[in-house]
């Protein structure tokens, strides 16, 4: 398992209790700021920072599936990266999800 994990670039990102139903909670991983989420028991992590300009997500406002962006108010599916309102209209990257004991590993793919 431990070799499978770090061979894929899964990356520890937090602890399971460290994200609480319904709500967004930054950190980050493999270099990368990532906003962690939990929607009915589901954990969904994102790239942390708005396609629109420099705005963490993770400080922004988690209503279901969509995180609206704190800056100017853009919002994004947290299961997709899409964007479904503007300003924003770039996607931001999502990252695959594993829980692993009581980790949240996130798969983080290697910088070329
Ligand atoms: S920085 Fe996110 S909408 Fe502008």
């Amino acid at each position: 398992m431990e070799h499978e994990v770090l061979d894929s670039h899964w990356e520890r990102a937090a602890g399971v209790d460290d994200v609480a139903e319904g709500e967004v909670t930054g950190v980050r991983a493999g270099g990368r700021p990532i906003a962690l989420y939990r929607v009915e028991g589901e954990v969904y992590a994102t790239h942390d920072i708005c396609s629109h300009e420099h705005a963490h997500l993770s400080e922004g406002y988690l209503e279901g599936c969509e995180i609206e962006c704190p800056l100017h108010q853009a919002r994004f599916d947290i299961r997709t990266g899409l964007a479904t309102c503007r300003p924003a209209t770039q996607a931001v990257a999502v990252y695959p999800v594993r829980i692993v004991g009581k980790d949240i590993l996130v798969k983080v793919q290697a910088t070329p």
